[in-house]
């Protein structure tokens, strides 16, 4: 585990953290999903708290708490909800962290009553995109403001980190391979490497979240002074 020098690395900063999955409506009872336990984020609001900072934490559906009392929790479902209270809280805030994995698609209806078991056999469920909230608030990124991105990859990961930190206009992303044993959705520990957009890539060992929490929080510290 890493230690700070002082513990306020992140004193009086606002920093806006997404977390956890998102949950697309189908109909009522049912919904598009993913395995996320909103952990990192949950860890990474924590430390930041702990630091000194501000945070307002924007949560998919998970079944954490948060303790710290500068962490404002807001608590939404889908995609376009995190969007749009992401979209509310950056412009005020010095920092980004956006570690929620949110759904790419959508289904294009969602059905105002169950869906039935007809017998008519297959089924089809047509999907449309949802926004980018990293890209979006890469666009409406202000001189100062700092954005992080996290990119879980299974092949051609320090490519594929690289052209979304390009693309969303972040200044570093934490890739997590999920070809590391102990990394990824529902572990509570995590293997990352930070590249920046000199890039410079930092390996680091296997850790606890919380750990990976204090080293990429040191991180957006050096980038908000
Ligand atoms: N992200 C986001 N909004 C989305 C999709 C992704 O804010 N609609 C953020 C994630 O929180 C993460 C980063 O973008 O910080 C990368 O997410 P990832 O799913 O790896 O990237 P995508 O651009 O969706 O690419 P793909 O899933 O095709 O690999
Ligand atoms: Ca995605």
């Amino acid at each position: 585990e890493e230690f700070f020098a002082s513990r306020t690395v992140l004193e009086k900063k606002k920093i806006v953290i997404t977390a956890g999955p998102t949950y697309e409506k189908i109909d009522p009872v049912r919904f598009i999903g993913n395995y996320s336990s909103g952990k990192m984020g949950f860890a990474l609001a924590e430390v930041s708290a702990q630091q000194g900072a501000e945070v307002t934490l924007i949560a998919g559906p998970v079944s954490l708490t948060t303790t710290h009392p500068n962490i404002q929790r807001i608590d939404v479902e889908s995609a376009e909800e995190m969007y749009q209270a992401a979209m509310t809280a950056f412009p005020g805030a010095d920092a980004g962290i956006l570690c929620a994995a949110v759904a790419d698609y959508r289904p294009e209806i969602q059905a105002g009553e169950k869906i039935k078991r007809e017998s008519k056999g297959e089924m089809m469920l047509h999907l449309i995109p949802n926004k980018d909230i990293a890209a979006s608030l890469g666009a409406i990124k202000r001189e100062g403001q700092v954005l992080v991105g996290f990119a879980l990859e299974t092949n051609n990961e320090a490519t594929n980190a690289e052209s979304k930190l390009k693309r969303k206009n972040l200044d570093f992303i934490v890739l997590n391979s999920l070809r590391d044993a102990g990394a990824g959705f529902r572990c509570d520990t995590n293997k990352i490497s930070i590249i920046d957009r000199q890039g410079e890539t930092t390996g680091y060992p296997l850790k606890s979240k919380q750990g990976v929490a204090v080293d990429i929080v040191n991180k957006l510290a050096t980038l908000l002074k």
